[in-house]
């Protein structure tokens, strides 16, 4: 066989490999996304007990959640980043932001004080899905109110998310986050984020990733 015929059949041969990994890697990332509940395996972390805090955390998909969780979701999402949003070029466009945060297929943990007001006082945003090719658990939002921030949550909301997606196949957990954010930028690097090889480089946020190990 021609040296040039043999090339074409392996560089064939690679692309249709390459075909079923990325094959492989939707269903995985759609599989875990079509969960009853992603978090079973996990009950026994739902709740976060330090200092004065005692919270509860409730897993739900978007098109489970009653209209008046989701104004809840809203409210607490726009508390805090309305005046980011406005001053950066995607601007408050709340039509747009709510369709993206009560998609089909956004996945959320609601965090919840376990007392019996039940305040909603954070939540994660969450979809399994592709990636640069790969299968990952990509974090759209980590919501927390002003009273309940550095105490620790953040980090323990992030390494569940972490220690869910490395039990779902996942390869990584991506995000993105706004460059004039020092404090949000820094929480991601101390929690081992690194900024993505195709993270745009002229634009105003970044996307980080990390990495994930799973330990036999
Ligand atoms: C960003 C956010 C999720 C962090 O959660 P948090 O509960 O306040 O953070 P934690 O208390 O878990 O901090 C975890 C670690 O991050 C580090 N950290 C937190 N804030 C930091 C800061 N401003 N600078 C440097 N490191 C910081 C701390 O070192 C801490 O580590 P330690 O526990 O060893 O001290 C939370 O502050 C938040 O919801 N902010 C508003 C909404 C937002 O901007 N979300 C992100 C959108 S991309």
């Amino acid at each position: 066989m021609a040296d040039s015929k043999k090339t074409q059949i392996k560089n064939d041969l690679a692309k249709l490999e390459s075909c079923s990994d990325l094959e492989r890697s939707i269903q995985l990332a759609k599989q875990a996304n079509e969960l009853c509940d992603p978090t079973l395996p996990f009950l026994h972390s739902m709740q976060y007990t330090e200092g004065d805090l005692d919270l509860s955390f409730y897993f739900s998909k978007s098109y489970n959640l009653k209209n008046i969780h989701k104004e809840e979701i809203f409210s607490l999402f726009k508390a805090n980043m309305y005046e980011s949003y406005k001053n950066c070029p995607w601007g408050w466009r709340e039509k747009k932001k709510r369709s993206e945060m009560f998609h089909q297929n956004a996945r959320y943990i609601l965090v919840r004080q376990t007392s019996s007001k039940k305040v909603l006082v954070a939540f994660v945003h969450f979809r399994f899905d592709i990636e640069d090719l790969t299968e990952v658990l990509y974090l759209y939002e980590i919501q927390l109110k002003q009273e309940v921030r550095s105490k620790g949550l953040g980090r323990y909301l992030m390494n569940f998310l972490e220690t869910m997606a490395i039990y779902y196949n996942m390869k990584r957990v991506v995000l993105t986050v706004l460059k004039n954010d020092n404090k949000v930028i820094n929480f991601y690097l101390s929690q081992n984020y690194k900024i993505e090889s195709y993270s745009p480089k002229n634009s105003f946020y970044y996307i980080l990733s990390k990495l994930l190990i799973k330990n036999v």
